[in-house]
């Protein structure tokens, strides 16, 4: 394991489920790979923008001379694309907001979903180019996806595997807080997603 990538995405700091699983993820991760690279990027800060006009020609453009002439633009998408390519286990934290994931963790993927880096068209068909890495979602939710009536109202774990599916990466695992606005349930939400990081297997 030469390179471990974690995204955060929770405003929330010390308050925050996802963040705190994922410290407990994190130690774990260190204690099995002692020589990994850890790499952790907070989404929360500002400085990870939108695509506009310039970076889409920069990174989708079909026409060398604008991609060229955009280049600067595309220097995030490229640091962030590079980094990801360079992991070998990538961590995703992030809550569920309006059943979806934030705008910010979809800025990220925006930047590093790319044709030509993380994926290709083939004669086949899509080819994810981002090979030979796993990845382990850490989810915090208000209520309850993982069974019951408002499993189909998840758009937080279908779409991150799908997407990841997407560039490659197919070996998904998921790490659930659940129930956080449930008081039956949130006081023992972030322990029992504690308790199912050493049942990931790594
Ligand atoms: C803007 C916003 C939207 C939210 N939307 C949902 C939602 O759609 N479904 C849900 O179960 N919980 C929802 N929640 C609750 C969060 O998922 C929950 O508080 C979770 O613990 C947030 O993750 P964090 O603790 O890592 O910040 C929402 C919270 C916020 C602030």
């Amino acid at each position: 394991m030469k390179q471990i990538l974690i995204i955060e995405v929770s405003p929330r700091g010390p308050v925050s489920a996802s963040r705190a699983v994922t410290q407990k993820l994190s130690t774990r991760l260190r204690g099995e790979f002692p020589e990994a690279k850890f790499v952790y990027r907070d989404l929360t800060k500002g400085w990870i923008p939108h695509l506009d006009d310039n970076t889409l020609k920069a990174i989708s453009s079909k026409r060398p001379e604008e991609v060229q002439a955009n280049k600067e633009s595309a220097r995030l998408s490229d640091q962030l694309t590079e980094e990801l390519l360079a992991s070998d286990l990538l961590v995703i934290a992030t809550p569920m907001w309006n059943f979806g994931i934030p705008s910010l963790l979809k800025a990220w993927i925006d930047l590093v979903v790319r044709p030509g880096k993380t994926f290709t068209y083939t004669e086949t068909g899509v080819l994810g180019l981002a090979k030979d890495k796993k990845a382990i979602l850490v989810v915090a939710s208000g209520g309850v996806f993982t069974e019951g009536s408002w499993k189909s109202w998840d758009f937080v774990e279908p779409y991150l595997r799908q997407i990841l599916r997407f560039i490659g990466i197919e070996n998904v695992q998921t790490v659930r807080a659940e129930g956080m606005n449930i008081p039956l349930l949130a006081e023992n939400a972030v322990p029992n997603a504690e308790k199912a990081i050493a049942k990931l297997e790594l």
